[in-house]
């Protein structure tokens, strides 16, 4: 028995003095382990007399325990050291100066979220779809008919027919996101659905691929004049001044009336000032969502009405930020980034500004 104790006394000042994990799981091992100081001594029950065994069994056990209580206080002592160790180290000064050599937001990015700000403001929120659409959503429940000349138009990227023959597209603009809100949601429905578009076309002002900001509202009761009111608004929160807008009557398959919405701008120099002077721009479409468009997506157009729009992302950024070329801002030049980039730290809202 007094061989317990010796054995009891020297483990626990081997584990209290351990000061790091694996020493202690050394410790650990040399007792409790397979072939352990503890473990062979128990396996030596068996050739002890039943009187013997009686009394050395339970003091074994006993001890056993003990050490195993004693390796788990320490371990979690350790371990406890170890996280306020690295919690003292790995501290951070909030009050540093913040390095301005970190990258800026690209304009296109900015713009994005300052729409979804302003947009986000009037009870709109974000929706989005793939880039790789299959021909239901990109025309045919836009009311294109099959082999119409208006899917000509949009100078469509068509990928590799699959196994099935199925030929997909690279959507050639965000309407898709209303057809797939339109069959997932229940109205009432207001989103804005911003992303990537492309279509075969580059010069000054058409790069392939460009960006779109697609709204959409269907509610019972909505008329052209919400449509006019979200956009008049729109412009004038976007561009941070009074615009001037006016409506002119065009064609949308996926909308009946449609719409083109021109701001006021003025020539001044080089520069272009949105908002007042004599000459139109158009920036948008728009259109109540054409009958055709809501039954193809299980809406029934005698009870619900709606209004969609869509624009450039990219072309509505150098407006409104002044800058030349389309095509500048997909080369990925960093001194056109460090230029018309915008510091990530500060977040767009409509109570300290937009931009
Ligand atoms: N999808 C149209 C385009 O890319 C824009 C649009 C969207 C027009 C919604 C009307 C309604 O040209």
């Amino acid at each position: 028995m007094s061989d317990i104790a010796a054995i009891k006394e020297k483990y626990s000042g081997e584990i209290a003095a351990a000061d790091n994990l694996a020493g202690l799981d050394e410790i650990r091992v040399a007792a409790l382990g397979k072939k352990g100081e503890v473990s062979m001594m128990m396996r030596g029950l068996g050739q002890m007399s039943p009187e013997e065994k009686k009394v050395m069994g339970p003091a074994l056990n006993g001890l056993k325990n003990e050490i195993a209580a004693l390796v788990e206080s320490r371990k979690s002592a350790l371990e406890l050291d170890a996280m306020n160790a690295a919690l003292a180290s790995e501290t951070m000064d909030m009050s540093l100066p913040v390095d301005t050599s970190m990258g800026t937001l690209h304009p296109v990015q900015q713009v994005m979220e300052e729409m979804a700000v302003i947009f986000s403001d009037m009870g709109f929120s974000v929706a989005e779809g793939p880039d790789i659409e299959d021909d239901f959503h990109n025309f045919t429940a836009l009311n294109f008919p099959p082999g119409h000349p208006a899917r000509d138009m949009h100078d469509t990227f068509f990928m590799t027919p699959d196994a099935e023959g199925e030929q997909k597209v690279l959507r050639t603009h965000t309407s898709p996101v209303q057809i797939r809100t339109m069959i997932n949601q229940k109205p009432p429905i207001r989103i804005i659905a911003p992303g990537r578009t492309y279509r075969c076309d580059s010069d000054q002002t058409h790069t392939p691929m460009f960006h779109q900001v697609e709204g959409l509202v269907i509610e019972e009761g909505t008329h052209m004049g919400h449509l006019k009111g979200v956009l008049m608004d729109f412009v004038s929160a976007f561009f941070e001044t009074d615009v001037d807008v006016q409506f002119r009557p065009h064609h949308f398959p996926f909308t009946e009336p449609s719409a083109e919405m021109d701001v006021r701008y003025e020539r001044d120099g080089a520069a272009i000032k949105i908002g007042q002077g004599d000459k139109w721009m158009e920036i948008l479409g728009c259109g109540m969502v054409h009958p055709n468009v809501l039954r193809a997506c299980g809406i029934d157009p005698e009870v619900y009405q709606g209004f969609a729009f869509g624009m450039g992302v990219d072309r509505l950024a150098m407006l409104k930020y002044g800058m030349p070329d389309l095509r500048d801002m997909f080369a990925a030049d960093t001194r056109w980034l460090g230029h018309y980039g915008f510091s990530p730290l500060l977040q767009a809202s409509l109570a300290t500004g937009l931009s």
